[in-house]
C-alpha cells in the first residue's frame, strides 16, 4: 500500500507488548516513521532484543520471494531495525512518546496497573491506546487520575495490512484525544472507525462472530461440511463484502427501491432464516468435530499466502477507489 504522505519526523511511538499484534504493529508504523530511532519497543520477555531482530524483518521479506507478480515494484528499502529503541523498563519506555500503543495480554488487572503507570511516566500530552478485542477503556482506566487520553484502538489482525482500526473511546475520552487519533490513522491511509458506544467485542468481530456461530450451526446439523461452508463464503459474500458492505450490497440487490426493495421482495425469507439461526454456544459440545474436521481440512495454514493475496486484494480496491471517484 503506498504510503499518502512524507515520512513522519515527529512522533515518538511505544509499543508495549509485541506479540502477534504489537508486532505487526511494528512493521506498520516502521513504513511510515522517518527513522526507526522514532520507534521503541517495551516487552517483558527476556529475549525481546533478540526476538524483534530476528522477527520483524519477516514482515519486509519481498511478497515476490516464491511467485512472480511483477506488478509489485515498489519494495522500499529494509529499515535499520538495530536502531530501534528497546527500552528495558516501563518509564524508561514511555517517558518520551507522544504515541502509546498497549498489545499485552488480555487481561483486565493488567492493563489497569499498566495505565496507571504509564500515566505517570509519559508526558501529559501522549495518547494513550489499547489494542484489547474485549476490555473496554472504561475499565482499563479505573486506575487512572485522567482517563481522558485513554481509547482502544482495535486493529483487525494482522494490522500491518489490514486497514480497519475501530477506534472505541470510553465516556471519559475527551474529543481532542479521538480527534487526533482519527487523524494520526486517516495520514497514514487507514480507515478508522468512531464506534460510539462501548458495545462488547465492538463492531468487526461481532459480526465475524455471528456468521461463525451460524457457520457452526450448519456444519453441525449436516447441511455441509467445514470446507464447503467456507467456499460458499468465499466464492459469494467473501468478494461482495469486500466491494460493498451488507447495506449497500443489499440496497443495490433491491434495484431502483433499494433496501426498501429488497425487503418488500425477500423480506418474507429474510425474517424466516432470522427465526431460524442456530444457537450454539461455546463448550456446547460440537467442537470435537468442528475442529476435527479443520485440521483434516487444513492442517497448519500458511498465513504467508494468507497475507500475502489479501495485500493484493486490498491493492485491487485502492486503485479502483483512485480511479472511480472515492468511497463514503
Ligand atoms: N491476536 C489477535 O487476533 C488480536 C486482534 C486484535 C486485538 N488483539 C488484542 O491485542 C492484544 C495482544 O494480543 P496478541 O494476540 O498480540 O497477544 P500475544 O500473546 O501474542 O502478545 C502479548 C505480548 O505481551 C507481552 N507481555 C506480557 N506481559 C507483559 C508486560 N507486563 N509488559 C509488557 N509486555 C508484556 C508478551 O511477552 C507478548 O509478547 C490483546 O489485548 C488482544 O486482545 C489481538
Ligand atoms: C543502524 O542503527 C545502529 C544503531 O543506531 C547504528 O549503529 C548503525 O550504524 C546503523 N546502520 C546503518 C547502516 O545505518
Ligand atoms: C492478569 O494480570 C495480573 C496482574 O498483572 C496477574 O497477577 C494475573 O496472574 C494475570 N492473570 C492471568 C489469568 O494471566
Amino acid at each position: 500500500m503506498p504510503s499518502p504522505s512524507a515520512k513522519d519526523s515527529t512522533t515518538k511511538i511505544t509499543l508495549i507488548g509485541t506479540g502477534t499484534i504489537g508486532l505487526s504493529f511494528a512493521a506498520f508504523h516502521l513504513t511510515h516513521l522517518a527513522s526507526p530511532s522514532q520507534l521503541t519497543i517495551y516487552d517483558t520477555r527476556p529475549d525481546v532484543a533478540e526476538y524483534v531482530q530476528s522477527q520483524l524483518p519477516k514482515f519486509f521479506a519481498s511478497p515476490d520471494q516464491n511467485q512472480n507478480h511483477d506488478q509489485d515494484t515498489n519494495t522500499p528499502p529494509l529499515p535499520n531495525f538495530s536502531a530501534i529503541t528497546i527500552a528495558t523498563s516501563l518509564p524508561s519506555a514511555v517517558q518520551s512518546a507522544t504515541i502509546i500503543q498497549e498489545s499485552g495480554p488480555e487481561n483486565l488487572s493488567f492493563k489497569t496497573s499498566l495505565w496507571a503507570q504509564v500515566e505517570r511516566h509519559a508526558p501529559s500530552t501522549a495518547l494513550l491506546w489499547s489494542s484489547t478485542s474485549g476490555i473496554p477503556a472504561s475499565q482499563q482506566s479505573s486506575s487512572m487520575a485522567s482517563p481522558s487520553r485513554l481509547l482502544v484502538v482495535h486493529p483487525y489482525n494482522p494490522p500491518h495490512i489490514m486497514p480497519l482500526l475501530e477506534l472505541v473511546p470510553s465516556p471519559d475520552t475527551s474529543p481532542e484525544a479521538i480527534q487526533a487519533t482519527m487523524e494520526f490513522w486517516e495520514r497514514r491511509g487507514r480507515v478508522p472507525i468512531h464506534i460510539k458506544k462501548e458495545t462488547t467485542g465492538f463492531v468487526a468481530n461481532r459480526l465475524a462472530f455471528a456468521l461463525l456461530r451460524e457457520a457452526v450451526h450448519l456444519v453441525q446439523q449436516g447441511v455441509v461440511g467445514v470446507q464447503e461452508l467456507d467456499r460458499i463464503v468465499q466464492t459469494s459474500m467473501g468478494p461482495r463484502w469486500a466491494v460493498a458492505g451488507p447495506f449497500k450490497s443489499y440496497h443495490a440487490g433491491g434495484g431502483p427501491a433499494g433496501l426498501e426493495g429488497f425487503f418488500g421482495n425477500i423480506g418474507g425469507t429474510v425474517q424466516k432464516c432470522w427465526e431460524d439461526l442456530g444457537t450454539p454456544s461455546v463448550g456446547d459440545g460440537w467442537e470435537e468435530g468442528v475442529f476435527r474436521e479443520a485440521r483434516e481440512a487444513y492442517g497448519v495454514v500458511d498465513v504467508g499466502e494468507r497475507d500475502r493475496i489479501t495485500r493484493r486484494l486490498l491493492q485491487v480496491l485502492e486503485e479502483e477507489r483512485g480511479a472511480g471517484g472515492k468511497e463514503e
